[in-house]
């Protein structure tokens, strides 16, 4: 007999190309996710469930087994630290970079650094790496406004065009990360439910790879 199986998505930028991909993998959610303000969805599987919630909740999710399987960005999952989780498919979707930025024409920082960011532990991770200590100033969004208004020397931020860095006056100076979203499994899941993961990976990474040769022509 099936194990039922959730699948958590992250809401967002993220699931307008999530549902796509699923869809080609024969993933389909019962009704309008986003005019529903339901958080748990069944699909066209009677055993697969969707739970759509806050990006940064996915992987804490997925590591207590509260979800399955979960998609997530890349620079949510090095925040998190990944542990509990397997991540099998890089879903090249949600494509961007993490990147440390400043003000156009900062002078120079002498002493400690200010650094504002969502992400502290990889900007905590990535100084220490360069053996430099640095004071995080944590942020939950709008992390360009941050030099402007003197509260911190630098960020470090999702860019993709650099628009809203050229917007504020600011611009990137060292690349962190290379981002996109991707599929993560519980550990515990991926024993228990082995033979109900797999086809689901292999339907994913063909969807996947059709995209990939769809987009190269
Ligand atoms: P939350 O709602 O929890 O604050 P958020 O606002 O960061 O999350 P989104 O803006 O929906 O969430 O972004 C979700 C993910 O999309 C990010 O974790 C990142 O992987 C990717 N992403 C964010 N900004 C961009 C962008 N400008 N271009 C491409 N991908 C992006
Ligand atoms: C994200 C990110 C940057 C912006 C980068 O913000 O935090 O601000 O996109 O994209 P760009 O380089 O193409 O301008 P988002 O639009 O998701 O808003 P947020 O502040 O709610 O995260």
């Amino acid at each position: 007999m099936k194990q039922n199986l959730t699948i958590a998505l992250s809401k967002g930028r993220i699931l307008k190309e999530t549902l796509p991909l699923l869809a080609a993998a024969d993933i389909v959610p019962a009704e309008d996710i986003y005019s529903s303000r339901k958080l748990i969805f069944d699909t066209n599987h009677d055993n697969i469930k969707l739970v759509v919630i806050r990006a940064t909740d996915v992987p804490t999710y997925v590591e207590y087994g509260g979800a399955d399987m979960g998609i997530a960005g890349k620079d949510v999952l090095l925040e998190h630290g990944g542990q509990g989780l397997y991540e099998p498919l890089d879903l090249e979707i949600s494509k961007c970079k993490l990147m440390v930025a400043r003000m156009t024409a900062a002078t120079p920082v002498s002493g400690r650094m200010k650094v504002a960011s969502k992400f502290v532990n990889v900007t905590r991770d990535y100084f220490a790496r360069q053996g430099k200590q640095v004071d995080i100033i944590k942020l939950y969004g709008a992390m360009e406004l941050a030099p402007i208004m003197g509260l911190a020397d630098c960020i470090v931020d999702i860019v993709d065009t650099g628009n809203t860095l050229r917007a504020n006056g600011l611009e990137p100076t060292e690349h962190i990360a290379d981002i996109s979203s991707r599929l993560v499994v519980g550990q515990a899941s991926l024993k228990m439910k082995h033979r109900q993961i797999q086809p689901i990976l292999d339907a994913l990474a063909t969807a996947i790879a059709e995209r990939r040769e769809e987009a190269a022509l």
